[in-house]
């Protein structure tokens, strides 16, 4: 029995003041419910409202990519540097730690290999099972444009729908193909799609001209996708603008685990991300701790 109420005297009710009704630090998700809203804060660091994400999920149409190839011994070292793991559910079960704590962005499509027609997707994780990984989000790519753009936007809304039920966010990834156009109006069509059709978030490329066009448009937090490997300066540079243009943070995988000095880059594009730290200084920071590393 709960103790016989006291007299009103001795509760505060504070009625002077109003209890605030607070928004939630990230675009366009204040009207989510809570848990979806504390899977996001998981993810994107409530402090930056931005997020490093570590993309490894290259095996599920590529096999074992180069720097991939013992995810044991090359990648569980970089976890503590992310905010979030973008990963297949194989890796997850097989590789990854369980006490690592970080939040998972779970890859849930897939089927096609590099061998055939990459757009032809599946949804490929069932939403009982992502919340028996007790991830922060699932991913699935949207082929605007592709020869199965139609399916894989109803995959997209399929997962929508499931993610809604349960309180998992959704990550829209843009894929483009070999032979499209990348350029504002390109992603600005494919990010805006993904946020009216109802992602949480979208991951999209970075381009040089109108990119504040593209998240500007898109109503969700942007996410920049890394891309095949380039030089060190230039991809924080890459990560800077596209930070500047108002990215939501980074979604990186070449550029970090095939770097000649992972942990040094990765912790250069954590400033980069939530430092707002410039490029050259980015890239100082990157050649200092990666010398310490080898000693010199
Ligand atoms: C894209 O289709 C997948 O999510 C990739 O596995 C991931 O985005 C690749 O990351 P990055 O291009 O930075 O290596």
């Amino acid at each position: 029995m709960p103790e016989a109420d006291v007299n009103r005297e001795e509760k505060n009710f504070y009625e002077n003041i109003k209890m605030k009704t607070p928004g939630f630090f990230l675009k366009g998700s204040n009207s989510l419910d809570w848990g979806m809203k504390n899977r996001l804060a998981r993810i994107f660091d409530p402090g930056t409202g931005r997020t490093v994400m570590l993309a490894i999920d290259h095996g599920y149409f590529q096999g074992p990519t180069t720097g991939l190839e013992r995810i044991d011994l090359n990648i569980v070292p970089l976890i503590p540097y992310a905010d979030a793991l973008m990963l297949t559910r194989g890796i997850l079960r097989t590789t990854i730690p369980p006490s690592s704590g970080k939040a998972v962005v779970m890859r849930a499509s897939g089927g096609p290999s590099i061998l055939k027609e990459l757009s032809n997707e599946e949804i490929a994780v069932d939403m009982e099972d992502a919340i028996r990984m007790n991830v922060s989000a699932v991913a699935i790519q949207v082929f605007i444009g592709g020869e199965y753009e139609t399916r894989s936007v109803h995959n997209m809304t399929r997962l929508v729908d499931a993610g809604l039920r349960y309180g998992i966010p959704v990550l829209a990834v843009t894929a483009v193909g070999k032979d499209m156009v990348r350029d504002a109006k390109y992603f600005r069509l494919a990010c805006r799609i993904c946020a009216e059709l109802g992602a949480h978030f979208v991951k999209t490329y970075y381009i040089p001209e109108g990119f504040e066009t593209v998240t500007a448009s898109c109503p969700v937090p942007v996410v920049m996708a890394g891309g095949k490997k380039i030089s060190v300066l230039d991809a924080l540079t890459m990560a800077y603008n596209a930070i500047q243009q108002g990215a939501a943070g980074v979604d990186m995988g070449r550029n970090i685990f095939q770097s000649d000095a992972p942990i040094a880059m990765i912790k250069a594009v954590r400033s980069v991300v939530h430092k707002n730290m410039k490029p050259a200084e980015a890239y100082e920071l990157y050649k200092s701790l990666s010398k310490r590393k080898k000693g010199k």
